[in-house]
């Protein structure tokens, strides 16, 4: 039986605030990749980035997820470049139902202006960057059990959408 929620999603794609509200409605923990890769290497993730490289990143990502896709009854709330790697989205499912959740770059983008711990974002137009992004990660994305579409939809609205396609919630 799956127990874990795993959400995915573009940065900005609200995984964390939905990942809060389920942890407020169901029974399970909630974990970030992104905390447990800041927690690890005792840095935040801009200073990974700056200092040893995406490469370096994707690797203790990948560590992380392996670890974190062995754990059971939680909610995972990813980095949106975890799909990157096949090998994460087959470990994530072992014992989880993975969530898609998308928005449209404009979305995306109005959701995160103004925020600077998105180290891929830091150039000079981060919505044409979003959208180019968008259109190489989507088929990656797609991998997920389900799409959830958030355009216009309330963080309740998501949250029991979400229970409801879960088994036995
Ligand atoms: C990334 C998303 C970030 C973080 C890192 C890289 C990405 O997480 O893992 O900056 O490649 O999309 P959030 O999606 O939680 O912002």
């Amino acid at each position: 039986m799956k127990t874990n929620i795993i959400l995915t999603g573009f940065m900005g794609a609200g995984k964390s605030v939905i990942g809060k509200k389920l942890e407020a409605t169901c029974k399970k923990g909630l974990v970030s990749t992104d905390d447990l890769i800041e927690k690890r290497e005792g840095r935040p993730i801009t200073a990974i980035f700056k200092d040893s490289g995406e490469p370096y990143f994707r690797k203790v990502e990948d560590e992380v997820t392996r670890e974190v896709s062995q754990q059971t009854n939680v909610i995972v709330d990813c980095g949106g470049g975890i799909v990157l790697n096949k090998d994460n989205v087959a470990n994530l499912k072992q014992n989880g139902v993975v969530f898609y959740l998308s928005a449209t770059p404009e979305q995306l983008f109005e959701r995160i202006k103004g925020e600077t711990h998105r180290p891929l974002l830091h150039v000079d137009n981060p919505l044409e960057k979003i959208r180019e992004l968008l259109k190489c990660r989507e088929p990656f994305y797609r991998q997920a059990d389900h799409t959830i579409d958030t355009s216009d939809k309330t963080v309740d609205d998501i949250a029991k959408e979400i229970i409801r396609l879960m088994p036995n919630e």
